[in-house]
């Protein structure tokens, strides 16, 4: 049952709700270690992602409860051991947990993080970052030591802008003796979460949202109880669905103003948006049209992770464009899996022609990766004929039930 088997052809007709997001809430909970006593977390996504968080926030002593969508992280009793490999391996947000602990018990011992298979993914500028804080880093065959008596402050000129490290050294920084200063800062939402949550907790950071963040480091924090965002990756998810398969579907919680390179794609390839107090109504009358050219990069560009959607958007639109992944050198890993769906796309270098053929069939694909594998499921959708997803799992990574979901919106689809 690692499969998803998909009626396409048909237009999508109901409405969803969008989920909690995934890559606010692991940063969220991985800052909860910072915090003596109980946090709550509240909208926080049932996905396999968030469960491997929990498992490593247990597996350091803290002690985890769920409601449903609400978390209590009780961390009184942290202390430092190995991490679960396996919960390490799949995850790559598990390097999130390194700066926080770092501030909280002062060493820490990890393999390298996993996660999506999207690129080379080093973690060489996390290292070289908590280095000039004044941890020292010994690395091995398949992971690496860290420790540090007290984080100091530091001012830090990445090379490159980068969401994973900016959220370290954030939660690195904040405990830390002195002031620490990030430069190029990533701006993305889910860095805005966090600092808004660590700021309730009572931390001191500057520049929230701007490519320069300024960090006071305080003496100790305060449990909080804080909710997590709507996704705007699944809410671009289900409106590329609903672009590819045409219909009309109305997204319950879609986080608009964090969407707005998104939804102006979307409306330039045709798609008629209208947004209302509690959600955004999306009408697809005819095949999109299509664009010219589409770029990634770094919050508020285009999204890395809607770029493999808008692929198979720009597919069955019929017209001839072109996409360039600027962040992730390996993102076009379903470019052969759409092909087999009857897609005429070629990849030279970071760029991705997308051939003006316009019809897509049904085909037995392969999942790689959590956002191609959702790519794949709506290519699916917009397809002649049945067609099956294998490795469910990955797509389970980043969406509480996307078969639900997109039955609710009036897709034939169900687990095989
Ligand atoms: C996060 C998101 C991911 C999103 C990405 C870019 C989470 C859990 N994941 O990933 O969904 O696609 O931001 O918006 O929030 N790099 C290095 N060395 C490092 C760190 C990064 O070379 O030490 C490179 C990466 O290989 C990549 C680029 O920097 O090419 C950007 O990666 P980064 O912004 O760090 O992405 P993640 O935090 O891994």
């Amino acid at each position: 049952m690692d499969a998803i088997r998909i009626y396409g052809g048909k237009c999508l007709d109901g409405q969803t709700r969008i989920q909690g997001s995934k890559n606010a809430s692991l940063p969220v909970l991985a800052a909860t270690l910072l915090i003596k006593g109980t946090c709550e977390i509240e909208n926080c996504p049932e996905i396999s992602d968030v469960y491997h968080m929990l498992r490593l926030l247990e597996s350091l002593g803290c002690k985890v409860t769920r409601e449903g969508t609400l978390v209590r992280v009780n961390t009184e009793q942290v202390s430092e051991c190995d991490m679960p490999a396996d919960s390490v391996g799949v995850m790559r947000s598990s390097i999130m947990l390194l700066g926080a602990l770092l501030a909280r018990v002062g060493s820490v011992k990890m393999d390298y993080p996993g996660g999506c298979v999207i690129g080379a993914r080093p973690i060489n500028l996390h290292l070289q970052s908590l280095r000039n804080m004044g941890v020292a880093v010994e690395e091995g065959e398949g992971g690496f030591s860290a420790c540090v008596n007290r984080l100091k402050g530091a001012s830090h000129r990445l090379p490159f802008i980068s969401v994973g490290v900016t959220e370290n050294l954030i939660l690195a920084a904040v405990l830390a003796e002195g002031t620490t200063v990030i430069e190029p800062a990533a701006g993305e939402p889910e860095i805005q979460t966090l600092c808004e949550f660590l700021q309730q907790a009572g931390a001191k950071i500057e520049g929230i949202g701007s490519d320069r963040l300024t960090i006071h480091g305080v003496e100790r924090l305060f449990p909080v109880r804080f909710r997590i965002p709507a996704d705007r990756i699944v809410a671009g998810t289900y409106l590329a669905a609903c672009m590819c398969a045409g219909g009309r579907v109305f997204l319950q919680d879609t986080p608009r103003h964090h969407m707005e390179s998104v939804l102006a794609c979307a409306g330039q390839m045709g798609a008629k948006l209208k947004f209302e107090p509690d959600g955004m109504l999306v009408t697809c009358r005819t095949k999109p049209t299509g664009c010219e050219s589409l770029v990634t990069g770094c919050y508020p560009a285009f999204p890395t992770d809607l770029q493999s959607l808008f692929m198979v958007v720009m597919s069955v639109s019929g017209r001839q464009g072109w996409i360039e992944e600027t962040v992730f050198e390996n993102r076009f890993r379903i470019v052969p899996e759409l092909r087999k769906m009857g897609a005429d796309i070629t990849v030279y270098k970071n760029r991705a022609y997308v051939g003006g053929r316009g019809r897509l069939h049904g085909a037995v694909v392969q999942a790689e990766e959590l956002r191609g594998g959702a790519a794949l499921v709506a290519a699916s959708l917009a397809a002649e004929g049945t067609s099956i997803v294998t490795n469910r799992h990955y797509i389970d990574r980043g969406y509480e039930d996307i078969v639900l979901s997109l039955r609710e919106l009036g897709a034939e689809i169900e687990l095989a």
